[in-house]
């Protein structure tokens, strides 16, 4: 075959393969094929060698020509795939923009998380200040300022767990009177809500990690009454006016006389019923004024200052809130049961 007819044919055979190829993959591997360093037309470039030199131009000539026409053929083929591949992506890719969404889940706060904003909310509108205090506590703040030195039998009821002698996760939230009382100067308006630990089995009313909100107050000439009315105040703006609080004689070793504070029961309104097992008071919180002794501790002249102090359970705010029975729910993270609880 001489070089004439073995042009034609190299002609023929892309035209022929053009006509069956669908992707650029191939069409690119048949472009190497036959104009690519080691292609058919390249080579035969190579074999000119082989003709007498009044032969080599003309068909130098001749296979450039055919070399640009077949450069054409293969640029137009590769346009017509380029174009066909673009058209079936988009089908591929057509969005139905008219189709109805799936729905996007709308999730929501944590009902103690709830119940910290709208107990925190009632107390700012009061006048009170937030601030947070560690929950890695120092003991001297966590009981030696709150008047609970080292052997004092009410450090049973608030076994925690400790780093070394000194350090521990704070039992209350009540080390946070202690932090500001040090540090500032009366008078003091403060809330602090937060996370406290206690060494207490899991069960329907106990968890060894759970919430309070400590408030204190300390001014000249504060007195019980002051105590009283903002209690009140506070039970009638979280749970409605128709509330009532009622003071029981307590213990506590931060605060002399010490009070436990009842509420109308949330659940019957006073009448009695399965909540407050028929008594129609339910106990919420602990209260006082805040003990002379933890005043002087603390740098604070107690023959000038006085003042009172509360603490309440978040957990015991929320199940009363959400007629929740079973403390365990709060902490189980189970979506059916969070997300009744929406923000009222
Ligand atoms: N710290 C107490 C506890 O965890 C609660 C408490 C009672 C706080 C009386 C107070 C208070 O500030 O005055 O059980």
């Amino acid at each position: 075959m001489n070089m004439h007819e073995q042009l034609q044919q190299i002609q023929q055979e892309l035209q022929d393969q053009l006509r069956q190829i669908q992707d650029s993959g191939a069409l690119e591997a048949l472009r190497l094929k036959v104009l690519g360093k080691k292609g058919s037309l390249t080579q035969m470039l190579r074999s000119m060698g082989q003709l007498s030199a009044e032969e080599r131009p003309a068909m130098g000539q001749l296979i450039n020509k055919a070399r640009e026409d077949m450069s054409a053929r293969l640029d137009e083929v590769a346009r017509r795939i380029q174009e066909a591949e673009k058209e079936a992506r988009l089908r591929d890719e057509a969005l139905d923009v008219t189709l109805p969404s799936s729905g996007a889940h709308q999730g929501c706060m944590h009902p103690i998380s709830m119940v910290i904003d709208q107990v925190t909310d009632v107390l700012t509108g009061m006048g009170f200040e937030v601030v947070e205090g560690p929950e890695i506590e120092l003991d001297h703040y966590n009981f030696e300022l709150m008047n609970i030195p080292k052997n004092h039998p009410s450090r049973d009821a608030q076994d925690t767990f400790y780093f070394d002698e000194n350090m521990l996760l704070r039992t209350h939230t009540s080390p946070v009177q202690a932090r500001i009382m040090t540090t500032r100067k009366p008078p003091i308006r403060i809330i602090c809500p937060g996370r406290v630990y206690r060494a207490d089995e899991v069960d329907a009313t106990h968890s060894p990690v759970f919430h309070q909100m400590e408030g204190l107050v300390i001014d000249e000439d504060v007195t019980m009454a002051d105590l009283k009315g903002t209690l009140d105040v506070f039970a009638k703006r979280l749970y409605g006016e128709d509330i009532r609080t009622r003071f029981r004689p307590s213990f506590f070793p931060f605060t002399e006389p010490s009070a436990e504070v009842d509420l109308t029961c949330v659940a019957c309104h006073g009448k009695g019923c399965r909540v407050c097992k028929g008594t129609g008071w339910i106990e919420v919180l602990g209260s006082g004024m805040v003990n002379p002794k933890v005043l002087e501790m603390c740098g604070i002249d107690s023959s000038r200052y006085s003042g009172f102090a509360f603490g309440v359970g978040m957990e015991r705010i929320a199940m009363l809130r959400y007629g929740i029975t079973d403390m365990r729910m709060l902490y189980e993270g189970d979506l059916r049961f969070l997300s009744q609880l929406r923000a009222d």
